[in-house]
C-alpha cells in the first residue's frame, strides 16, 4: 500500500512520520518511509538545489521539471520496488506536492502539470493520500522557530494560501483517494486522526 502525507509548511507531515511507521510496524507491517523531494542519491542532490536559498533566479518551470526528475527516480528506485515486494511505503510528499506548488501556487498550467507527473510518475498513484489541513501562517510560524527553512518556505503568504486552497479543490474533484485532518489540533490529537485515516485502509497483516 502506497501512503503519501501532504500539507503546507508546518503542518507537521515530517514529525508524523517515523512514530507512523513504529505503529504499523508493532502491527507486523512491513514499513518503508522515504520523503520528496529527494529519497534517493540522485534526489537528495535535485533537492538540494530545489531548496538553496541562493537559486533566487529559479524559474518555476525549471523547479517544475527538477520535482519530475526527483519524483522519476524515487518511484522506479525506491516506491516500486517496495511496494512489489508487499512493503507499505509511507512518503513525506508526492506527486499532489507539485499541483498545489507549481499548479496552483505557481499557476502553471494544470493540464500540462499533470502530463509531467504522469510521465514522471509512470501513473503511479497513492491508495491513500492524507492532507494535514492547517492555516498557512500558523504553519510558518511553526517553521521559523526551526533551521530548516528553504526557498520555497521562503515564497509570499499569497502563494501559500493559494497551495493549500488547490490542496482542497483536489480533494473535493477526488475525494475517495483523500483523508484531511485539522493540523490546528494538538499534535497527539493530529497522530491519532492520521492512524484513524490509515487504519481504515489497511487490510490485516500477513502473518
Ligand atoms: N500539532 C502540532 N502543534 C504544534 N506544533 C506542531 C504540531 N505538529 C508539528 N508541530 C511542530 O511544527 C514544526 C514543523 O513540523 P514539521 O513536521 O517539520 O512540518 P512539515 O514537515 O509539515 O513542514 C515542528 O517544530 C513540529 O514539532
Ligand atoms: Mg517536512
Amino acid at each position: 500500500m502506497f501512503i503519501t502525507i501532504e500539507g503546507p509548511e508546518g503542518s507537521g507531515k515530517t514529525s508524523h512520520i517515523k512514530p507512523l511507521a513504529e505503529w504499523l510496524g508493532a502491527q507486523g507491517y512491513s514499513v518503508f518511509t522515504t520523503r520528496e523531494p529527494g529519497g534517493t542519491s540522485i534526489g537528495e542532490q535535485i533537492r538540494a538545489v530545489i531548496h538553496d536559498l541562493e537559486n533566487t533566479e529559479m524559474h518555476p518551470r525549471t523547479e517544475t521539471l527538477l520535482y519530475q526528475a526527483a519524483r522519476a527516480q524515487i518511484v522506479e528506485q525506491v516506491i516500486q520496488p517496495r511496494l512489489k515486494a508487499g512493503e507499505i511505503v509511507l512518503c513525506d510528499r508526492y506527486a499532489d506536492s507539485t499541483i498545489a506548488y507549481q499548479g496552483y501556487g505557481h499557476r502553471q498550467p494544470l493540464e500540462q502539470i499533470l502530463g509531467l507527473i504522469s510521465y514522471a510518475t509512470g501513473g503511479l498513484l497513492p491508495e491513500l493520500t492524507v492532507l494535514l489541513d492547517l492555516d498557512v501562517e500558523i504553519g510558518l510560524k511553526r517553521k521559523t522557530n526551526q533551521e530548516e527553512w528553504n526557498r520555497l518556505d521562503a515564497y509570499t503568504i499569497d502563494f501559500h494560501k493559494r497551495v493549500r486552497a488547490g490542496y482542497l479543490e483536489m480533494i473535493k474533484q477526488a475525494p475517495a483517494r483523500w483523508a484531511v485532518v485539522d493540523a490546528s489540533q494538538p499534535w497527539e490529537v493530529v497522530h491519532a486522526g492520521l492512524r484513524a485515516a490509515i487504519a481504515r485502509r489497511l487490510t490485516p497483516a500477513q502473518p
